[in-house]
């Protein structure tokens, strides 16, 4: 008959073809929902009246009892278990038994040493295989924590556990591989793919793969699903599943429980039939019966036994550690080699942009000019602040000179009078000579001084008048013009401008000093030679490390214009005209 157990909306497994003929795998992350799934076809088969065994390493499986009449056989004192203290000698009669009668069974075996476990697990599959030969019931197995027990070779393993161990693989895979003959089928639960016996897992065709992260078992996966689905795969939510080996994969979300699941909340009400309490009752006193004395352990001390078991454990643990960090690196490494093509980009564009700048040499001299330069103008000014000093020393002096003779001069007048009437009554040469020496050098320096101050009111009148001349006012209009002919054409040509009437006539500069402009050095020396043909810049070939360098020539300029108008034009006008330019070109825009 066609029984068929639904474990999620779109997804039903069939008894015989899928669980007794082919096989089940269900293989996920810790806590994914492997034995959740797991109790899920449990339930389903028990309600279908199908009998299981389920092999149960943690204790997490009694809560089944909440419904349905399953027999607890524990290797240890679950205050749950109905038989309790299960040994290596006692397991082949409970097999029996529970064959015998069609039962099923939970073999909880969270108690005990791994190697006395491992040992009573062993017994009682050899001994299940054996009654099944005989009675051929249909039965499902469920081994749930399978990589306990059945780990890939390669791990290390004590040997009295792997004596063990390899009893169990060895009745698991008969069970798998040839008990569909006899109507078992094995469901088989794992972490990962890469941790179970290969040979087990090769056994069951159907797998239900829950949410997988780790590269192996991805890999694993990808013998099924295209590359998007792997990602799917990689991102399922617990109690979310994929079917794989059944055709097309089917993803699924498996239904909910009948009964709680492992220990979320204690099992309260355990139900007992009546046939469970008298098969209880029968398998107790059978047991009692041919209790045989425990054969004296081959193993070594108990304590040395769980010592190893738990560095076996560690090692697990450090393996998988490793493999985490193995695929951490390795993203780690794509993450340096992007790091490093963008430091190589970033090398390349500095060495562009060093190509562009000039030679170090070059800066190096200009800039030990710009110091000598500094320096020359600094010793020019302290002179000049000197002089100044000097003069009005002088200046001062003069006048209290000045005032001095002014007053010897009154008193002089006065006396004078007196004494020249004197002499002359008394016939007599009354005067003393210096005194009228003194007279005659105060006359002359006063004569001095005012031929000076009509000089200088000459020169400030004739400045007067060459500033107001209409030719020279025409040639200052066409001067102006010209500038700002230059300073209309761009931007560049006013900021270059304006550097050069400031910069002192006899200082040459190079087309690199304009480091504000955003032309090139040559487009700036195309613009200074444009300058230079009218005038007001002037060029010198060779003059500066040997290029050719140029100077403001404005006052030059203005010089030799104005003075081919007006050849008796004085410095002072000469100047006021230049100021006048300069400040035209420095207030533009
Ligand atoms: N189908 C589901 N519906 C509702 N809750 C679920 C389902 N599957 C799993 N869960 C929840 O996720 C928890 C972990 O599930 P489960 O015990 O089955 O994990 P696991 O894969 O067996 O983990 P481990 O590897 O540690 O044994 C459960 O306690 C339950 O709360
Ligand atoms: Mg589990």
């Amino acid at each position: 008959m066609e029984v068929k157990i639904r474990i999620a909306d779109n997804f039903e497994l069939d008894v015989r073809s899928h669980l007794i003929e082919r096989g089940v795998a269900i293989l996920g992350l810790r806590g994914s929902g492997k034995s959740y799934t797991a109790s899920v076809i449990c339930e389903q088969l028990l309600e279908a009246g199908q009998p299981v065994v389920i092999i149960d390493l943690i204790g997490e499986h009694f809560t089944l009892r909440e419904r349905f009449p399953v027999l607890i056989a524990a290797s240890g004192d679950a205050p749950y278990a109905d038989v309790k203290g299960l040994t290596a000698n006692s397991a082949p009669r409970l097999a029996e038994f529970i064959v015998e009668h069609g039962l099923s069974l939970i073999l909880d075996l969270s108690h005990g040493l791994m190697v006395d476990r491992l040992r009573i697990l062993g017994e009682f599959l050899e001994a299940f295989y054996r009654a099944e030969e005989k009675h051929r019931h249909p039965y499902v197995v469920i081994l749930d924590e399978a990589h306990r027990v059945l780990p890939e070779k390669g791990v290390v393993r004590l040997k009295e556990i792997k004596k063990a161990q390899e009893k169990v693989e060895h009745y698991v895979y008969e069970l798998s591989a040839t008990g569909r003959h006899m109507a078992v089928g094995p469901v088989v639960v794992a972490r990962r793919s890469a941790e179970i016996s290969k040979l087990i897992l090769s056994q069951c065709e159907v797998r239900i793969l829950h949410k997988l992260v780790d590269p192996t078992d991805l890999k694993y996966a990808s013998n099924w699903l295209t590359r998007e689905e792997v990602e799917r795969l990689r991102n399922l939510n617990k109690g979310e599943a994929v079917v794989v080996g059944l055709g097309e994969p089917i993803w699924i979300r498996v239904r909910r429980r009948l009964c709680s699941h492992g220990g979320e909340t204690p099992l309260t009400k355990p139900v007992v039939t009546p046939d469970l309490s008298e098969a209880v009752e029968r398998l107790t006193e059978l047991l009692k019966a041919e209790k045989v004395p425990e054969a004296p352990p081959e193993t070594p001390p108990s304590a040395l036994v769980e010592e190893l078991e738990r560095l076996r454990r560690r090692s697990q643990e450090l393996e998988q550690r490793l493999r985490v960090l193995e695929s951490e690196l390795s993203e780690a490494q794509a993450q340096v080699k992007s790091l490093e093509a963008l430091a190589e980009e970033r090398l390349r564009r500095i060495k562009e942009l060093e190509a562009r700048l000039p030679e170090a040499e070059t800066w190096e001299e200009m800039r030990s000019d710009y110091e000598r330069r500094l320096a020359e103008l600094e010793e020019k000014l302290r002179e000049t602040e000197e002089e100044k000093e000097e003069l009005h020393r002088q200046l001062l002096e003069v006048s209290e000179d000045l005032e001095k003779l002014e007053e010897v001069k009154s008193l002089l007048m006065d006396w004078r009078d007196v004494i020249v009437e004197l002499g002359q009554k008394l016939d007599v040469e009354l005067i003393p000579s210096d005194i009228q020496a003194i007279v005659d050098e105060r006359d002359h320096y006063r004569q001095l001084y005012e031929e000076l101050k009509q000089e200088t009111e000459r020169r400030r009148r004739l400045t007067e008048d060459v500033l107001a001349d209409p030719a020279v006012q025409d040639w200052v209009k066409t001067a102006k013009t010209t500038l700002k002919w230059f300073m209309d054409r761009r931007s560049e040509h006013w900021r270059i401008l304006r550097k050069v009437v400031v910069t002192d006539p006899s200082y040459l500069f190079l087309p690199e000093e304009f480091p504000e402009v955003s032309v090139s050095p040559s487009t700036v020396a195309s613009y200074l030679n444009d300058f230079a043909l009218k005038g007001f810049v002037l060029k010198h070939e060779k003059a500066k490390m040997g290029r050719t360098a140029y100077s403001n020539a404005l006052p030059l300029w203005v010089s030799q214009n104005v003075r081919r108008i007006r050849l008796d034009a004085p410095d002072e006008a000469i100047k006021a005209i230049v100021e006048e330019l300069k400040s035209y070109v420095l207030k533009w825009r």
